[in-house]
């Protein structure tokens, strides 16, 4: 008898597990749990790039909560889906946006130029901070937030794409990881989110 309940424990147990794994599924994309696990430590760090108005940007001066998602102008479709989000958030943020930056850094410095970056930014939220460098610079941030990106030549064209990884960071004035979002979260969770490190 203590058998069979143990065993029948055991079922239910793994169900539940199974179907919180399901539901949540979304929220470990496996390529970004591989970055995270193949860092010594979590990703994260501070920048010195150009924003769209050629001006220096200094994470380390801002003193603000930062929101960081990488991305490229001419991307077709994850990146402006990715923006409006991150324009709601700010919309839905109101004052207490003023207490967060909101940063999109460019994976493609190449065809990114401060120029593109503006036209671009500002055609989802004026708060929004493009920023670029030189293929150096970036490659450093990307390493430091532990983005994979490379450049794809489109068959038969003279066009290239960029693949990149598709995550919202959120991170501290410190520049330091507080966490990740995978794309299809939804943005009054990031609100909720930042609100509650906000009122602290
Ligand atoms: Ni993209």
């Amino acid at each position: 008898m203590r058998k069979e309940v143990l065993f029948i424990s055991f079922i239910i147990i793994f169900i539940f597990i199974s179907i919180y794994s399901f539901i949540n599924k979304d929220f470990f994309p496996n390529n970004l749990v591989q970055v995270i696990e193949s860092q010594d430590s979590l990703p994260g760090g501070h920048f010195v790039l150009k924003d769209q108005n050629n001006q220096v940007f200094d994470s380390a001066a801002s003193q603000k909560l930062m929101l960081i998602y990488f991305g490229f102008t001419y991307c077709p479709d994850v990146c402006p889906t990715t923006l409006i989000k991150v324009s709601d958030i700010i919309d839905r943020l109101k004052e207490d946006s003023k207490e967060i930056n909101s940063i999109f850094i460019t994976v493609d410095p190449e065809r990114d130029t401060p120029e593109i970056l503006s036209d671009y930014v500002s055609a989802f939220h004026e708060d929004i901070i493009g920023l670029t460098g030189t293929k150096n610079e970036i490659d450093k941030v990307a390493e430091d937030w532990g983005v994979y990106y490379q450049k794809e030549i489109l068959d038969g064209e003279e066009d290239y794409t960029m693949n990149h990884l598709d995550i919202i960071f959120l991170a501290n004035a410190n520049g330091e990881f507080i966490d990740y979002f995978p794309p299809k979260i939804q943005s009054v969770l990031i609100v909720e989110k930042i609100r509650n490190i906000i009122n602290r």
